[in-house]
Order: structure tokens, then C-alpha cells, then sequence
């Protein structure tokens, strides 16, 4: 059986670029056991049982940098997949995805397929499980979807994901169970890419610390708020600026999150790749049942999402079913994914994301019939009301993990601060240079517990790749949980999908400054 022993550090450096540099922790002090290889047998094994229709689903997927029209006269120099956002890819259970990437970027890149409980060897994360896929180069990814579900794609190299680089990923069901007329994918993201400068500018300033930003401007009153007309044309100015405080966000805080909500500026926040001043409004009839697939892509921002005028009847989350709940608004963290069925009324309504605690929001616009759109600014009623977060649902009675003893516990404290930006997990911030330095590790179909303790001030979106684990006794089946500051969240899974998986906080900005781990099977 192959095994990953070898230190890996100098294909890495290769391609990581200056993210990863600096962050080097103690290396290893004790030989790490071996563990299974990301394209060894066990992984092959696993693929060969989730067996799948043999039909391929080729894409090509291209990364290229591209100017973007935001709406309103806004545009952006960004990263894109050639549409902003990516054109989703559709694939139906069991089929096989092919997907080739082209780097047409100036950086290595790859894709992360989120949520996917797909062999390791296609899970897009360099120098875990590839290479990165240099500039000019490319790279085919193949496995089988064999779960339906709400997934999406992005890179896993720096802080990539937070330009223009994603796009969804929905996995059919050959026997829908839900009934709806039409469906609806609408992507969340919080924006700063080519209006106030880069992501590796927001992160290099970030890591400095609190100490580090410069001018103490950065209020709440000094962000823009979307649409109110300032979002073309200033961008290069404030390029040049970039180093000097420009990009951490203090003072935003929620109830909701706990207290602080975010560490970032963005002075745009998207609905489907628009501000909200310029919507993109979706067309159709008065009695229509929509399903909307909800994906949240940004980087430091959770929103609460309403439909004004309608209840949302929440059926799924991260890809699998929940029992259906009425609500008014939705909290989606950041990797969370929500669908919701809502029958639409006459006329014309705000979908609305606030920036939760950011005092500002992303909107799209429904329209069925005739009337005037809501100002920009318009906050429908429905963002306080009925509130639900991940963790007030409960599994569908054929998503819930079947009862039984933990083999294994692995408990996870989520550490550091905005004062030095050392995000870690459990005091260590992880160094993708050493990625199998301090492995978190379970054996093949053991029963897993982990406990995310957050001892930190601040909420984190964890995810897990691979695998989704049940949260708590009878909770939702997620691979992307919120965890407040100062709690505990307990999820359990399957260890059934071989391999070495990253666990880490889907804040861009908190997962490349070290908030990251390696989940790894014994060989
Ligand atoms: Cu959305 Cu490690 O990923
Ligand atoms: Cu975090």
C-alpha cells in the first residue's frame, strides 16, 4: 500500500506563493504514522463502491483574469470562471464529472469541490492532495457524484476564493422527491477584488495584526454602502493604498454571531454578481413553487437572507434534507448552503441579504407582475422575524446518522485573535508547507466525534471536506457549521471516504492565517 511519508515542503513552496511563507510552525517532533495516500488503493477502493451510472459530464472549466461588470457602472479587474458568477455545473447522481481546469491565471490554482464526498485525489487541495495547476497549465478532474445536493467549487491555493473564482455545483436527484415549478441559484458574496485592491493585499495587511492597520478609519461609517454611487472608478486609488489600513473592518458586530461578525472590509456585497443598487431580477408568475439553492461564497460575511412579502420553507441544507421548517430569514455562513421552496405572490420583491453586522446588504429583485421595485436600501420586515440558523433544524429521518458508540474523539479548540491575526486550531497555526506535520487521525470505518471549541472572540464557519457529519444528537447532516465564540459544537460522521482532508474555518482570511487541519486515515 502506498504511503505519504515524504516531506513534501519543497514541492509546496513551489506553489504557494508568498501566503504560506512566514506562518512555519515547529516542524514535527515526532515521526507521523503512515498514512493513506491520496491516490492509493483505499481511495480507489472507495471510488469503485460508490459505483455511479458511468456517464461522464465533461466541463471545462477556464480561470482567467477578467473585468467584471458589477451593475450600476461598477466594474472590477477580478479572477473569474469566466462568468461571475461561475456558470453552475450540473450533473445528476451517479453520473461522473470530468471537469478540466485552465489556468490562465498569473498564480497556481486548483478546484475544491465543497461538500463533495468525492475520492481524495480529486479534492483540489495543493500539496495535500495535487499539485497545484501552474499558470498556463491544466488538470482534469474526474469522480463520481454520487450524492444529489447544493454544492459549489472554488480554489483551495491562498486567499483565491475571495476574488471572482466560484461557481455552483448542483447534483440532480434522478427521483426528485420535492415538488416545485422552478429553480433558482443564487450566490452570496461579500466584495472587495479590483475596488479597493487585491485579496493578497487585504490578507498581507490582516496578518499584521490589529496593531498593524495604520490609520484608525476603519470604523463602520467609513465603508460604503453599496449603490450609493461611490463603487466606480475609485478603485486604483485605493489600490495604491492598500497597505495602509484599508481592509480590516472593526466594529461590526452582531447578536446573531455572537459579537464580533468580521474582520473584513468589502465595500460591496453581491447578489448573483450584482450590488444592489443594479439587481438581478428573476422573472416569473404569481402561484409559481421555486426551489432557490442558496450558496454563500464570501470570505468574512455571513448574511440573513429574506424574501420580502413570502415565508421560506427550509428543505435542505449543505446537500441534504432537513424536515421542513417556515421562516422569515436565514443565517448562512460562510461554504453554508440552504435550499428553500417559496410560492411566489404578485408583484415585486426584494431578496435581500444583510451583511449580518455589517450594517449593509446584496440584493436581487423577483418580479411576477407589474410594480415598482423597493429602494435599494429597503430592509424587508421579514429579516426580524422568524431567524434560523443551522443549527436550529434537525436531520431528515433518512439524512441522520444511525446511533452509535464514537471510536474515536477528536476535540478541536479554535484559538487566536484579531490582535495578532494568529487564528489556529488548538494553538497551532497550521502550515500548509508540513500539511501532515500534526494530523488529526482516524482509522477506515471508525465512528468520529469532533468537538469544535471555540475559544476565541469571534464566530468561524468550520468545514470538513470529504465527509458530512451529523451536528449534534438529531441535527442537520452539514460538512459547514458556525460555531459562536465561547461554544461547543459536536458532530459526528462515517469515516468511510479514505484519505487526507482538510478541516478548517471557511473565512478565507482565518483559514490562510492558520485556522486549518489535516484529517488524515491511518494507512
Ligand atoms: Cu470550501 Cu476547504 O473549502
Ligand atoms: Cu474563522
Amino acid at each position: 500500500m502506498p504511503e505519504f511519508t515524504v516531506n513534501r515542503r519543497s514541492l509546496l513552496l513551489a506553489g504557494l506563493g508568498a501566503a504560506g511563507a512566514g506562518l512555519l510552525a515547529a516542524c514535527s517532533d515526532s515521526p507521523a504514522p503512515p498514512l493513506v495516500d491520496p491516490s492509493g488503493s483505499p481511495v480507489a477502493r472507495a471510488e469503485a463502491a460508490r459505483g455511479g451510472t458511468g456517464r461522464e459530464r465533461p466541463v471545462t472549466v477556464t480561470a482567467t483574469a477578467d473585468t467584471v461588470d458589477l451593475g450600476g457602472g461598477t466594474t472590477a479587474r477580478t479572477w473569474t470562471f469566466g462568468a461571475l458568477p461561475g456558470t453552475p455545473v450540473r450533473t445528476t447522481a451517479g453520473d461522473t464529472l470530468v471537469a478540466t481546469l485552465n489556468n490562465h491565471l498569473p498564480d497556481p490554482t486548483s478546484l475544491h469541490w465543497h461538500g463533495l464526498a468525492l475520492r481524495n485525489d480529486m479534492d483540489g487541495v495543493p500539496p495535500v492532495t495535487m499539485r497545484p495547476v501552474a499558470p498556463g497549465g491544466s488538470f482534469t478532474y474526474r469522480f463520481v457524484t454520487d450524492r444529489p445536493g447544493t454544492y459549489w467549487f472554488h480554489p483551495h491555493v491562498g486567499v483565491q476564493l475571495d476574488r471572482g473564482l466560484y461557481a455552483p455545483l448542483i447534483v440532480e436527484d434522478p427521483r426528485e422527491p420535492l415538488g416545485y415549478d422552478e429553480e433558482w441559484v443564487v450566490v452570496l458574496d461579500d466584495w472587495l477584488d479590483g475596488v479597493t485592491g487585491t485579496p493578497d493585499q487585504a490578507f498581507a495587511e490582516l496578518r499584521k495584526g490589529m496593531g498593524g492597520g495604520g490609520s484608525g478609519g476603519h470604523d463602520m461609517g467609513g465603508h460604503s454602502m453599496p449603490g450609493n454611487g461611490n463603487g466606480n472608478g475609485n478603485g486604483s486609488d485605493n489600490v495604491k493604498g492598500g497597505g495602509a489600513g484599508s481592509f480590516m473592518l472593526m466594529g461590526a458586530t452582531s447578536a446573531l454571531l455572537g459579537g464580533d461578525a468580521g474582520d473584513v472590509r468589502h465595500p460591496h456585497h453581491l447578489v448573483n454578481g450584482r450590488i444592489a443598487a443594479d439587481p438581478e431580477v428573476y422573472r416569473s408568475a404569481p402561484g409559481r413553487r421555486v426551489r432557490l439553492r442558496i450558496v454563500n461564497a464570501g470570505a468574512d460575511t455571513a448574511y440573513r437572507l429574506a424574501l420580502g412579502g413570502h415565508r421560506l420553507t427550509v428543505t435542505h441544507t449543505d446537500g441534504f434534507p432537513v424536515r421542513h421548517e417556515e421562516v422569515d430569514a436565514l443565517l448562512v455562513g460562510m461554504g453554508e448552503r440552504y435550499d428553500v421552496l417559496v410560492t411566489l405572490q404578485d408583484g415585486v420583491f426584494p431578496l435581500t441579504a444583510l451583511a449580518e453586522g455589517k450594517d449593509a446588504a446584496g440584493r436581487a429583485l423577483v418580479r411576477t407582475g407589474a410594480g415598482e421595485a423597493p429602494a435599494a436600501a429597503f430592509r424587508p420586515a421579514e429579516l426580524n422575524g422568524r431567524i434560523l440558523a443551522a443549527t436550529d433544524l434537525r436531520a431528515a429521518e433518512e439524512a441522520g446518522l444511525p446511533k452509535r458508540t464514537p471510536d474515536r474523539i477528536h476535540r478541536i479548540e479554535l484559538t487566536g485573535g484579531m490582535a495578532k491575526y494568529d487564528w489556529a486550531l488548538n494553538g497551532r497555526p497550521f502550515d500548509m508547507a508540513d500539511p501532515a506535520a500534526r494530523p488529526f487521525l482516524v482509522g477506515g470505518g471508525e465512528r468520529v466525534r469532533l468537538e469544535f471549541v471555540n475559544r476565541t472572540d469571534m464566530w468561524h464557519p468550520m468545514h470538513l471536506h470529504g465527509h458530512t457529519f451529523q451536528v449534534g444528537d438529531d441535527g442537520p447532516r452539514k460538512d459547514t457549521v458556525i460555531v459562536l465564540p465561547g461554544r461547543t459544537v459536536v458532530c459526528e460522521f462515517e469515516a468511510d471516504n479514505p484519505g487526507q482532508w482538510m478541516t478548517h474555518c471557511h473565512n478565507a482570511y482565518h483559514g490562510e492565517a492558520g485556522m486549518m487541519g489535516l484529517l488524515a486515515y491511518r494507512a
